[in-house]
């Protein structure tokens, strides 16, 4: 099994990438740390605690970290998630037995990678401000990751501004520093196939009726699908941190290409913006691996036969 932490900041499509991680026996799920980012880090926090009591995971620690980008101010939350991160359905969820770890995320972090017998994975699906203070506090435990599988960035434009991703927008100098480090594997999965992969209320419905457990997860999604459909126009929702999760627990899932890449930090209107350079890919071999396509009905049909039988 792939030793997994998930770094969130639920979320209703964080919500869904930890249920997807729960339900998948190829990754042991051995730690989730929180950011802020769609909501305030205590809400981000307290959903990640209840999304695992749902999911009746409650012997995975839940350290929360940090409240506020590395250099500038919180630019604020994203309003697609509701004024709770789950759509004002987070109270449908069963209340937690426990209380976040004593621990802050970084020390969980490292203390998880320190006990690691093998390599581990994390997949960051929020903005990039704890993995960065990580890689900055604890730079010798970079041997201990296996690849970060990150949700974020926009390689032909953005969703919170014309360029930029919501996660990277959040902290772009935290997601320079981790995107741009040479020693840690990345596999970048951005919202151009994550929106393409976008999954149907038909599909949404398949799932509701599934299990109470799927049940709970389409309730969380009213204000996120509503958010969606005005954006694309269709009855659709991206479900973007699962798809970065998909890959975690069946690699190759995505078709990757190497590019290398940087984050606009200046704070003109291109902040938080994903520059790819697509020049002379085949000469290449530094960079990190962004996912490019996927067979979405084949991903489709995974998610819904593994969070289904939940
Ligand atoms: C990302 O931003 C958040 O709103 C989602 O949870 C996802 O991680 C998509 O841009
Ligand atoms: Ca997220």
């Amino acid at each position: 099994t792939i030793p997994l932490i998930i770094d969130t900041d639920p979320g209703v499509d964080d919500a869904f990438a930890l249920a997807l991680a729960a339900a998948s026996p190829e990754v042991d799920l051995i730690g989730v740390t929180t950011v802020f980012g769609n909501v305030s880090p205590e809400l981000t926090t307290r959903n990640a605690l209840r999304v695992l009591a749902l999911l009746g995971r409650e012997d995975v620690p839940v350290a929360a970290g940090a409240e506020r980008p590395l250099v500038h101010p919180n630019p604020g939350v994203s309003s697609a998630h509701g004024a709770d991160g789950l759509s004002g359905f987070a109270s449908t969820l069963p209340e937690p037995s426990r209380g976040p770890d004593e621990r802050d995320a970084v020390t969980l972090l490292k203390d998880l990678l320190e006990a690691a017998e093998r390599p581990v994975t994390i997949a960051p699906i929020g903005p990039l401000t704890n993995i960065a203070l990580l890689l900055a506090a604890h730079p010798g435990l970079r041997h201990k990751i296996e690849r970060l599988v990150v949700m974020g960035g926009g390689v032909r434009g953005g969703n919170i501004t014309s360029v930029a991703e919501f996660n990277l927008w959040c902290d772009p100098e935290a997601a320079r520093r981790v995107l741009a480090d040479p020693e840690v594997p990345v596999t970048l999965v951005p919202m151009d196939l994550t929106t393409r992969a976008a999954v149907s209320v038909s599909w949404l419905a398949e799932l509701a009726s599934a299990s109470e457990i799927g049940a709970k997860l389409v309730g969380l999604t009213p204000d996120y699908l509503a958010t969606y459909r005005r954006i694309l126009g269709r009855d659709v929702m991206a479900l973007h941190d699962a798809v970065a999760v998909a890959e975690v627990v069946r690699p190759g899932i995505l078709r990757v290409r190497r590019f290398p890449v940087d984050v606009e930090c200046s704070l003109g209107p291109g902040r938080g913006g994903l520059l790819v350079d697509e020049r002379l890919e085949s000469a290449r071999r530094e960079g990190i691996d962004i996912a490019v396509d996927t067979d979405a009905a084949d991903l489709h049909r995974f998610m819904l036969e593994r969070l289904g039988a939940l």
